[in-house]
């Protein structure tokens, strides 16, 4: 085949990809909730590190009972992926990877000292606040695609990802006065 027809031919193509997938928001909304399972999921393995590194047994008890809401959650994204006719499968989720890892980190290097709690707490913040993120996004989305069911369950989710931020700023106070007590007791 001449050059110029191979271009031709290649650009045809091209364009036929592109007219036979044209990526719709419900593609978006799907690609999204796989990222949130993926989160959803990665979350589950951390919160019992996270409850059983934490000085403080009310952050403990926060990120336990959290761990449940968070099992549940899952569960309802499960019924979401159905409602899509998709199985409910997650897709690597680089921030969530980044932001868990950044606990870990913090988890190692002060393993044991009085601002660990501290740490702890603004770790699970950051996972919080990204979750809000994504289940407004996701929320606002299944309304528009006309998914009242889906979006509903969706609210749901972000209503206790919400109490349990409110939880966590909270708790900051008895934390840092259990840090200073703990400063306190390791200068004695
Ligand atoms: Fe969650
Ligand atoms: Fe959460």
């Amino acid at each position: 085949m001449a050059k110029r027809a191979k271009k031709r031919a290649t650009k045809k193509t091209a364009a036929r990809r592109t007219r036979q997938a044209p990526k719709m928001l419900k593609d978006l909304f799907l690609e999204t909730l796989k990222d949130i399972y993926f989160a959803e999921n990665k979350i589950i393995k951390t919160l019992p590190k996270m409850a059983k590194a934490a000085h403080s047994k009310e952050l403990a008890a926060a990120f336990n009972k959290h761990l449940r809401e968070t099992q549940g959650q899952v569960k309802r994204l499960d019924q979401v992926f159905k409602m899509l006719d998709k199985p409910a499968r997650g897709k690597p989720c680089e921030a969530i990877k980044g932001i868990t890892d950044e606990g870990a980190e913090i988890m190692k290097a002060f393993k044991n000292a009085p601002a660990l709690d501290a740490g702890l707490l603004a770790a699970a913040q950051s996972v919080e606040h990204y979750e809000i993120s994504r289940y407004g996004t996701l929320r606002t989305w299944a309304e528009e695609l006309g998914m009242q069911e889906a979006a509903r369950l969706l609210q749901e989710t972000l209503d206790e990802e919400e109490a349990t931020d409110h939880a966590l700023t909270e708790l900051a106070t008895s934390v840092i006065n259990l840090e200073a007590e703990e400063g306190y007791r390791a200068a004695a």
